[in-house]
């Protein structure tokens, strides 16, 4: 038995689908049958990518609070009532001592990556409420839940796990689903050329999951799709790992590691 999901030319707004993961979930949105609008910051990146896919392209900065109204007020007005939002929009933060970091750095990752989050999701949230339904998918992070030094990415990460688990409290009875999902590294194409160019080492990033490799965009857009869909009708207030099992193998540690793959018989 196969079994399709068809999203019905629903209108599907992705922030930060101009590049990486965002533009994965765009695209397979789109095979899916929805209506997308390719919203990002890189208003280049995002027309580029939308005539690709098929779909339309907005700038919008999702910081600021009169940005992110006037892409719903347009969206809404060309495209129709939106019922499913991804929102990949974010900034990743290189490791930093508190020392080290800039208070400047520290305050605009937390105003795209945690404000943002929010400007979008009450946007979306009190129009789906008043329309009796809709899908909302925050891309969160394992660095939300497993510490380290990213010190302004970390916390940005775990608001918006909790948030998400409010707002589904707070709209549940409305109809809006909102579940978050939390990557492990992936290997974007931003990810791939610096490991071709050597500046930087899979090795660590591939070796601390239980499957022994990085999570690829279009792994994260099919757990997207699935939360976006209907099939996902009774799932809301989660937040779905899509890590490679990042973050199970911690308790391996003192007994040596994972263990090495079994040999094929
Ligand atoms: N790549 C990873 O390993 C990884 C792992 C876990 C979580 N994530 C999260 O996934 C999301 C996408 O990451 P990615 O790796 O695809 O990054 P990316 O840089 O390829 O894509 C992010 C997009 O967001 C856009 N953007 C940045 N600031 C914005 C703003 N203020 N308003 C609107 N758009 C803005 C950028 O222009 C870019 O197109 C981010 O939220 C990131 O934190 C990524």
């Amino acid at each position: 038995m196969s079994y399709t999901i068809d999203l019905k030319e629903r209108v599907a707004l992705v922030t930060g689908g101009g590049s990486g993961i965002g533009a994965a979930c765009a695209e397979l949105l789109a095979k899916a049958g929805a209506r997308v609008v390719v919203a990002d910051l890189n208003a280049e990146a995002a027309a580029t990518h939308a005539a690709a896919i098929g779909a339309q392209a907005r700038g919008v900065d999702v910081a600021s609070e009169e940005s992110v109204t006037q892409l719903f007020d347009e969206v809404e007005a060309e495209a129709g009532p939106v019922s499913i939002v991804v929102n990949s929009a974010g900034i990743a933060q290189l490791p930093k001592s508190p020392e080290e970091m800039r208070q400047s750095s520290w305050d605009r990752i937390i105003a795209v990556d945690l404000r943002g989050t929010w400007l979008v999701c009450t946007q979306a949230g009190k129009r789906m409420a008043g329309r009796g339904g809709g899908s909302v998918i925050n891309i969160a992070s394992i660095a939300g839940s497993m510490p380290g030094p990213l010190h302004a990415y970390g916390p940005a990460k775990a608001g918006v796990v909790m948030m998400t688990s409010n707002l589904a409290g707070e709209w549940g009875r409305s109809g809006v689903r909102f579940n978050s999902l939390s990557p492990g590294h992936t290997l974007t194409q931003f990810i791939r050329d610096k490991i071709e160019a050597g500046a930087r080492d899979a090795g660590p990033l591939e070796d601390f999951t239980a499957l022994g490799r990085m999570v690829l965009p279009d792994e994260v857009a099919n757990a997207v799709l699935f939360l976006a869909s209907d099939m996902a009708s009774a799932i809301t207030g989660v937040n779905l790992l899509v890590d490679c099992g990042a973050s199970i193998t911690g308790g391996w540690r003192p007994y040596g590691w994972v263990p090495a793959a079994r040999a094929q018989a």
